[in-house]
């Protein structure tokens, strides 16, 4: 098949499946392999910097304790956010190298480190209010907007109001496996957001048809094993999230050179 257009290679948490996610060194090891987009989530520090973590607490990625917004940056910065797991035991983490004394990270210092080299997609974690404006300022500073999406479950009101905060951010929400997901993309698109992003389990060629026709891009999230990953893009979506692009680029490669 020939792919859509855009067709997105999106390195999720950075190239998470051989870096520990949301650190340098994974987005570093996606600027590696020649991908183009990344995904990252964002909290606040107490002293409201936007710090790069998926999980609401310290304790499965680092080794802090607590809630990243209990502390200032500079004590968030001083944990070791590349100890936390041991490849050998872990499948999915094919890292290559020692990462130990990896530090977190700000949307300040990724934007600043890859600036225009890259496509952003930024998912607002922190429940706070006012994150959203957050990166929008932060996406503005960077002279980013036209190529960031925020991204978020059940974050419709903020993404909007990212996107109010900063002409030309793109906004495209993420749909949770508990929604319909049909019902979701005409909500997105009657809200007025440019994308939706379903898990890879649910795509379809007839959602894509109605994504396309309401004038959204379809992306999906979820991405586990390479056959998930091809029956999903195999149906026509504008791509994906992954913790392993090398596994999408390889099939997008393949399905290239078959059209
Ligand atoms: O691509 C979106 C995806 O990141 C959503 O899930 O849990 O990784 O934030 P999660
Ligand atoms: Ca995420």
């Amino acid at each position: 098949m020939s792919l859509p257009s855009p067709f997105r290679i999106i390195a999720h948490r950075g190239a998470s499946g051989y870096a520990p996610e949301n650190t340098m060194a994974a987005f570093r090891a996606a600027m590696t392999m020649s991908v183009t987009e990344i995904e990252t989530d964002v909290h606040f520090s107490r002293d409201r910097q936007l710090l790069l973590l998926h999980d609401d607490t310290l304790e499965r990625t680092t080794n802090g304790k607590g809630r990243p917004g209990d502390f200032d940056l500079e004590e968030l910065k001083s944990l070791d956010a590349g100890s936390w797991a041991d490849p050998e035991k872990n499948a999915d983490l094919a890292w290559t190298s020692d990462f130990a004394g990896e530090s977190l990270i700000t949307l300040d210092e990724l934007f600043a480190e890859f600036g225009a080299r890259l496509t952003y997609h930024v998912e607002l974690k922190d429940p706070e209010y006012g994150v959203a404006e957050a990166v929008a300022e932060s996406v503005g500073a960077a002279g980013l907007a036209t190529q960031t999406f925020v991204t978020g479950f059940e974050r419709s009101n903020d993404l909007l109001r990212a996107r109010s905060a900063l002409p030309g951010l793109r906004t495209t929400p993420l749909i949770p496996t508990s929604r319909d997901p049909g019902e979701a993309i005409a909500t997105c698109a009657d809200e007025g957001h440019d994308g939706v992003s379903i898990h890879i389990d649910a795509a379809t060629t007839e959602l894509v048809e109605i994504a396309h026709g309401a004038g959204l891009e379809i992306r999906c999230w979820g991405v586990r094993t390479r056959e998930s990953m091809a029956s999903g893009a195999a149906c026509g979506i504008n791509g994906m999230t992954i913790n392993w692009p090398d596994w999408l680029q390889e099939w997008a490669a393949t399905e290239s050179s078959r059209a």
